[in-house]
């Protein structure tokens, strides 16, 4: 009989683990009777991840009626997804002029922008960015903290201007903030922030308006700039891609977490009724990481689900989204281990530490066409201490490929919902032209399986003509422009500059 220490260290999805950290060490205790194969675990697996056509038609339809409860009348929360109205009513015309910050914050790092926008001329003159990643203990540490790290990383950005940049006279710098969490918007630049995602367990931020805990750092740091926009990235994802291509009418963000937005008319939001939106239009952040509905779920799904620290919510990002994939792998590895002696006696005991797989390291093994499959193995050991033989790193890759293959189609299914809706409540919006959706994050820009994924699921959904309507484009960090963009075109100054 093996015994493994499962070592609970910190990393860096620390808050994700805090209910575990506070459970002793454990002891797992391997049978001598062997109960189940790896084969056996495998096959059970590929069964529960399977993602047919008629099941990610089911997922469509789902995604397409769970929008449309979320939009209905009432103050929420209510049934069907959070389907949050943006205030974004119009979307940048190409005419925004002067200068206009960004100010992102969604995951690790938050990136801080200038952009100078010279019209429909001369478009964008000058941009720069700066990027900062976020130390671990503001992950959960006081709004404040967190807060005034972001001022100040503002202002350290904001007084390195050159001249390539410029202010009108008797003009305060406007910000376009992207952050990247559920927020109640209540106007343009307010919203309340409903809950934290993505590990973040910042203390005091939740229930509060965002843009009053920005300005209030922005006060403590001397920094007289004005927030003109609060967006999602999503949002952000939409108006810059937009900027370049008026046929844009999604945007879907596929990285650490994910979310989709997409162009709204104003009568099918009987949520909103006091608004009135001059295009008669608007931007609606999904939210549709909240979305669970008929989705292929297994017990390495619901394991991690009940080890986070936001159990029973987000079930739909954490089937998809690049936090979460690398993770249900590590699940399905230790399984196999302790029941069978995948990679030796005794069960690796970094393997046994969550999220010692990222993401990233399921991919770059996926990436390994070699022979041998020395890459594998390699990251296998460098990672999680595994030492393993030729057939079991080939079990890794079939695992791997499975959970990678559910995530991929699964958000290609989420994606066809979106169109089926709009397209079921506007004849022509869609179908019969070309409509573009705008694709965002690290997940879907670096992963060539999930990406190829997505597209096979889109395209066997819709069927070959109806997907030759459908352009999905990669738009790489659109959202810091956009969100800059909407800053200008919310400016609270004139446009006549
Ligand atoms: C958040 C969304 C965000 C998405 C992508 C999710 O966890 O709830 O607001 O757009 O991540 O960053």
């Amino acid at each position: 009989m093996s015994v493994t220490v499962a070592a609970l260290t910190s990393t860096a999805m620390g808050s994700f683990l805090s209910r575990s950290r506070r459970r002793k060490l454990t002891m797992t205790l391997r049978s001598d009777t062997v109960s189940v194969t790896p084969t056996e675990i495998l096959t059970k697996l590929k069964r529960d991840c399977a993602t047919p056509l008629p099941l990610l038609q089911q997922v469509a339809n789902a995604m397409s009626a769970d929008m449309r409860a979320g939009l209905g009348p009432g103050p929420g929360p209510g049934p069907g997804l959070p389907m949050i109205p943006t205030y974004v009513d119009n979307l940048p015309t190409g005419n925004e002029k002067g200068l206009f910050y960004a100010l992102d914050l969604g995951g690790t790092n938050f990136r801080v922008l200038r952009v100078q926008l010279g019209g429909k001329d001369e478009r964008v003159i000058a941009t720069e960015f700066d990027q900062v990643s976020i130390p671990q203990h503001l992950m959960f540490g006081a709004s404040e903290e967190l807060f005034d790290f972001i001022a100040s990383g503002l202002a350290k950005f904001a007084s390195n201007e050159d001249g390539r940049f410029h202010v009108s006279p008797g003009r305060k710098r406007e910000i376009g903030f992207t952050f990247s969490f559920p927020v109640k918007q209540t106007s343009i630049d307010s919203g309340i922030l409903v809950k934290w995602t993505k590990g973040f367990a910042v203390s005091g931020t939740v229930g509060r308006d965002v843009v009053a805990c920005l300005n209030e750092a922005m006060e403590r740091q001397g920094l007289d700039m004005r927030v003109s926009a609060l967006v999602n990235d999503a949002v952000g994802t939409l108006a810059g891609a937009e900027y370049w291509d008026n046929d844009v009418m999604v945007a879907v963000i596929l990285g650490t977490g994910t979310n989709a937005c997409y162009v709204e008319q104003m009568s099918a939001i009987p949520k909103l009724t006091e608004h009135v939106s001059s295009s008669g239009k608007m931007i609606i952040s999904t939210e549709w990481g909240a979305f669970s509905n008929g989705l292929p779920l297994t017990e390495f799904d619901r394991e991690m689900d009940a080890a986070s620290i936001n159990p029973g919510e987000q079930i739909f990002e954490k089937t998809i989204a690049g936090m979460y994939l690398g993770e249900i792998v590590r699940r399905v590895l230790i399984k196999m281990a302790e029941e069978d002696a995948l990679f030796g006696k005794s069960v690796p005991p970094n393997l046994s530490t969550p999220f010692i797989l990222g993401t990233p390291v399921i991919c770059a093994m996926q990436q390994d066409y070699s022979g041998d499959l020395h890459r594998v193995g390699s990251l296998l050991y460098d990672k999680a201490g595994v030492e393993s033989k030729l057939s079991e790193r080939k079990t890794v890759l079939e695992v791997c490929d499975t959970i990678v293959k559910r995530g991929g189609s699964l958000a290609g299914a989420g994606i066809v919902g979106i169109l089926q809706k709009m397209e079921e409540d506007s004849k022509g919006v869609i179908l019969g032209r070309r409509s573009v959706v705008a694709i965002d994050g690290g997940l879907y820009e670096n992963y060539p399986q999930y990406r190829a994924y997505l597209l096979d699921s889109v395209k066997e959904l819709l069927g070959t003509e109806k997907s030759n309507d459908v352009v999905i484009e990669h738009t790489k960090d659109g959202s810091g422009i956009g969100a800059a963009l909407l800053a200008a075109s919310n400016s609270i100054y004139n446009q006549d500059f």
